[in-house]
């Protein structure tokens, strides 16, 4: 079964191939990061409009990568929630008029829900040159989901049989990359640009808290990043009535430096320590991580260092927003539950994911 997914929940316009659940056949990755790097975030009208002008040449564009005419899809997935609702909006009208017009079931996928499936692609055409995993993650699966939006530890106990454990209070931990990037003068987006800078820093320069929470698997990321925003204002000689996007250019490199490392290392280590209680209180069979900050090479390191199993992570490029983990999802969806009607399927900006989904 060939499923072509489309995805554009927020700066990326992606559409892809995925045969049988595993196996990648085209992945297309339009990224909008150049138009809005300059504005430090996304702009939601900025990228609403830019997925109008792209969206079918990448549609098309995956279909010419995978080799395939419509006659070989057999189903559309799309991204319905969450997200811009610009951006959600142009998605899934190519969607609906897609699978309209070329009479394909449709199916309404979660973004966040989709990310964990990238763990699930364990084959590609011959052409294509990705480290992929050996093997499919095996159930129970402890997912860690940490992207721009989430941050969240999952219990799947199969496909759409899940448990969530626990999830941020207030900011996504890829959010207090990119503010912390911000303060400390480091480009959108905030997470390979404070990994690079960290690598240059001394990861205990700076003492930095670590959230406690009443339940054990909760995360909070905000009060690290206003703990870092004081640092700064102490460490170059200002108070609260400084302007906080004036610091930056007051800071040395080398405490730009110690700041990402320091910062760094408190985040990643936060994750670690649940994911690793998580683990000891659930003994899962195996361990994933998804979303965009799982492309963190220190986040990889760490998990791999803590826990006694190991892990076999996906490519960075199926990380970061993509179709072809909408695509794969769409396959066990289209296992278990009718296709969504296509005159009907409304965007849902904000939406936890439950198992619920799948009934
Ligand atoms: O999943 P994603 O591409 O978009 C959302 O669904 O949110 O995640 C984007 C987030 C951004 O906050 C970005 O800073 C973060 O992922 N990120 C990273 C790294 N690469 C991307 N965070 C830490 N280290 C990285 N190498
Ligand atoms: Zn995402």
């Amino acid at each position: 079964m060939k499923i072509l997914g489309i995805e554009s929940s927020c700066d990326e316009t992606s559409a892809a191939v995925v045969e049988d659940g595993k196996r990648l056949l085209s992945n297309v990755v339009h990224s909008q990061i150049d138009i809005h790097a300059e504005y430090g975030g996304v702009i939601p009208e900025i990228a609403a409009r830019s997925h109008i002008e792209t969206i079918n040449p990448v549609v098309n564009k995956a279909l010419e990568d995978a080799a395939c005419s419509w006659d070989d899809i057999d189903a559309i997935a799309v991204t319905y929630a969450p997200g811009l609702v610009g951006s959600l909006l142009i998605g899934t009208l190519a969607a609906r008029t897609l699978a309209v017009v070329h009479d394909k079931p449709l199916y309404a996928i979660h973004h966040v829900e989709a990310h964990v499936y990238a763990n699930f692609i364990v084959e590609q055409k011959d052409t294509s040159s990705l480290v992929l995993p050996s093997k499919q993650p095996a159930f129970p699966m402890l997912a860690l989901i940490v992207s721009g939006g989430h941050s969240q530890l999952v219990l799947f106990r199969d496909h759409g049989d899940y448990e969530l454990l626990g999830q941020t209070q207030d900011d996504a931990v890829g959010e207090a990359f990119d503010k912390v990037a911000k303060i400390i003068g480091l480009p959108y987006p905030g997470g390979p640009s404070i990994e690079k800078a960290a690598a240059h820093g001394d990861p205990h320069a700076y003492k930095l808290p670590k959230a406690r929470m009443e339940n054990p698997y909760d995360f909070s990321f905000s009060g690290l990043k206003t703990a870092v925003l004081r640092s700064v204002q102490a460490e170059v000689g200002k108070d609260f009535t400084f302007p906080s996007h004036e610091l930056a250019a007051l800071l040395t490199d080398k405490q730009r430096y110690d700041f990402a490392a320091s910062f760094s290392r408190v985040a990643i280590e936060t994750l670690v320590d649940k994911a690793e209680r998580a683990y000891n209180d659930y003994s899962p069979a195996s361990v994933v991580i998804a979303g965009g900050v799982a492309a963190s090479r220190p986040l990889r390191e760490e998990l791999s260092r803590r826990l006694p199993l190991s892990i076999e992570y996906a490519p960075m490029s199926l990380c970061t927003d993509n179709a072809a983990m909408i695509a794969t999802l769409g396959y066990y969806y289209a296992q278990k539950r009718p296709a969504d009607d296509p005159y009907a399927l409304e965007v849902v900006p904000s939406i936890s994911m439950t198992s619920t989904m799948w009934a």
